[in-house]
């Protein structure tokens, strides 16, 4: 019998327990949630042609060569077309695996060109995989002053793996640079923005915190590549463009052409917070590569710019429009400020190199937004009992929140469903900042979103809850995998140019967040706490706000079970509880492009006799149970 005593509160629950963690990962931001089509739009990846190639149609002639301005621009390489026949003479552009076009939809091109001699016509297109016609449009090129061009094509046709032609019609020389082109239908209809379907699932979580921009790609492989928000806001075309961390051999040879446009850079990233009611939650570089590359670190009588990164973020975000960063913010189209709370200091770091840099920054910070909560690593090293492996240096520091991550077998997590119960009250908070069951080995190929891995999370996720007055913020990871793209798996969403769907780990997520409650109480299976006796997981909130009970019940066995669920400490309930149910009797299923939703919460209604809810818990389920007071 579970007992609930919804008079009996334990702990608030923080608005940002279930969050977000956003790295581009798997084509997560380039070729995923930022929608542009282009790859290698301007001409910066290492081989300046890749994603490119010429077209010489009955024989044309025409050439192209690649110029590169140097370090006076941020963009420094731009293609000069030669074209010396009328017609014929082209460039094709093969997106990120294809472009993922949709008919009757609008397509939005452009691109930054001269005509330095001669008068050149474009005509551009969209062809199919089979180079089938679905759009076209053209340009007319005048004078030898650099332009931006626009124009627009509305698709015949659907293809996920469409292409980008353009021909040069006419003789003459002309130059261009950051040739784009953008669904018009992007997230709230922003131009140049995100991918509406990836964005919606996002939103659909109402996440408390949005965490950005990883992961490792805030370390960098070397300290060169690491992540610098100062290089990812204003103009779109002034962004440099940087070799993506996770363009790699790990695992896979899948991404030689990975790179980061940054067009999703640290101002989008407030705005997509602030569009799904997320809380942001930078992370930055303290001054470290990642640990397990090159471990460059910057000597700490040399951190001073980094230090002062994190508090012009800080400005950036928070500050007035009369502050310098303030004003910048303002300049991209944002007076109001963004509201920051939280701050990363580094990310997967360890060791007294960590400590002694993550000092300068608390120091700093600490001194000038002293209400900034700092968010600190403690490294990946969750195996040891909590309290040993912990920094017990930064307890003595007094951090506000640490940043534990586990990519563990389904088992650790059921394990580990207590971990929290016995943890000091009065240290740092914890934020559970990557998480994610490996059926497998941690970040295998062969790992899959199956049911196993989902149900496993959802029982951890109980004593997450449970122990909301430590843990005040948790988040899955990976988020985003492309399916043609990615290096890492298990992923919370995979998508394809076209489709994108939530794994059951995502539902469980889902699940969790919108159904968080403002406090948790007290909550017992035959007077024990329900931390995995016969496989039950369970954990119990209120809302005080919708003046309801929330009981999540988590059952890992085989067999159904019957039980009861027994609330205390209200005066009347409503007769009929609401009931979301995610199931399935295979652990080994999982979802996909063609059963998006196969495994997904199924509502349902129960009845309650007083404040006795009889209850059969189907094997292999998580159901979150809802009822009203009254
Ligand atoms: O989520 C994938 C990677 O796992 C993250 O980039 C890193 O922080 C962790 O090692």
């Amino acid at each position: 019998v579970f007992t609930v005593k919804a008079n009996q509160v334990k702990a608030p629950v923080q608005k940002t327990m279930w969050g977000i963690f956003f790295e581009d990962i798997n084509f997560g931001a380039d070729g995923g949630i930022y929608a542009e089509l282009v790859k290698n739009r301007s001409f910066e990846f290492a081989t300046p042609l890749m994603g490119w190639k010429e077209q010489k149609l009955n024989n044309a002639q025409g050439a192209v060569l690649i110029i590169n301005r140097g370090e006076q621009s941020t963009n420094p390489r731009y293609a000069r077309f030669t074209v010396r026949s009328a017609s014929g003479y082209g460039i094709t552009n093969e997106g990120f695996r294809g472009m993922g076009i949709t008919a009757n939809q609008q397509y939005d091109l452009s691109l930054l060109a001269r005509a330095t001699e001669g008068r050149t016509k474009l005509r551009i297109e969209l062809v199919s995989a089979n180079n089938q016609k679905i759009a076209e449009t053209s340009i007319n090129l005048a004078g030898n002053e650099w332009k931006k061009y626009t124009a627009s094509l509305t698709a015949t046709t659907t293809d996920p793996k469409a292409k980008l032609n353009i021909w040069f019609d006419g003789t003459g020389v002309v130059d261009a640079d950051m040739i784009s082109l953008f669904p018009k239908n992007t997230w709230k209809n922003r131009p140049g923005g995100l991918r509406a379907d990836l964005v919606q699932l996002l939103a659909d979580m109402k996440p408390g915190f949005l965490r950005f921009p990883g992961g490792c790609i805030v370390e960098g492989r070397e300290l060169e590549n690491r992540y610098q928000w100062k290089k990812t806001i204003g103009a779109v075309d002034e962004r440099e463009v940087i070799i993506n961390r996770w363009n790699t051999e790990f695992r896979h040879k899948l991404t030689p052409d990975y790179y980061q446009s940054f067009g999703l850079g640290f101002y989008e990233y407030f705005l997509l917070a602030d569009d799904i009611g997320a809380e942001p939650l930078p992370i930055l570089n303290c001054g470290m590569a990642c640990q397990f590359n090159t471990a460059e670190v910057v000597p700490t009588e040399d951190l001073d710019p980094y230090i002062q990164d994190a508090l012009d973020l800080i400005e950036f975000a928070n500050g007035g429009t009369d502050t310098k960063w303030g004003k910048v913010r303002a300049q991209m189209g944002h007076p109001a400020p963004f509201n920051l709370k939280l701050l990363g200091v580094g990310n997967e770091q360890w060791g007294e190199q960590y400590i002694e840099r993550y000092k300068l920054f608390a120091k700093a910070i600490k001194e000038k937004y002293p209400a900034v909560q700092l968010v600190s690593s403690v490294g990946p090293n969750p195996d040891g009992p909590l309290f040993d492996y912990l920094d017990p240096t930064l307890r003595g520091l007094k951090a506000d929140i640490l940043d534990e991550h586990y990519y563990r077998a389904p088992d650790w997590f059921l394990k580990n469903a207590r971990r929290y119960d016995n943890y000091d009250r009065k240290g740092p908070k914890i934020f559970a900042g990557e998480y994610a069951a490996q059926s497998k080995a941690v970040a295998s190929a062969d790992n899959s979103n199956n049911w196993q891995c989902a149900l496993s999370e959802a029982a951890f996720m109980t004593g997450l809850e449970r122990n909301a007055d430590v843990v005040h913020m948790a988040s899955y990871a990976p988020l985003f995998a492309h399916a043609e793209g990615w290096q890492w798996t298990p992923d919370l969403i995979w998508f394809n140019n076209l489709q994108s769907y939530g794994t059951p780990n995502y539902y469980v997520q889902k699940l969790f967040s919108v159904n968080k409650g403002t406090h948790v109480v007290n909550m017992t299976l035959n007077n024990e706490i329900a931390g995995g006796q016969n496989g039950l997981y369970a954990n119990a909130c209120i809302d005080s706000v919708a003046k309801e009970v929330i009981v999540k019940i988590v059952n890992t066995g085989a067999t159904p079970q019957s039980s009861e669920v027994n609330i205390e400490g209200v005066k009347k309930l409503a007769t009929t509880a609401n009931v979301e149910v995610l199931k399935n009797e295979d652990l080994q299923q999982a979802n996909s492009f063609a059963q998006p939703t196969g495994i997904s919460p199924q509502p349902t209604t129960l009845p309650f006799k007083g404040k006795k809810l009889p209850v059969t818990l189907a094997p292999y389920s998580f159901q979150v149970i809802r009822v009203k007071i009254l």
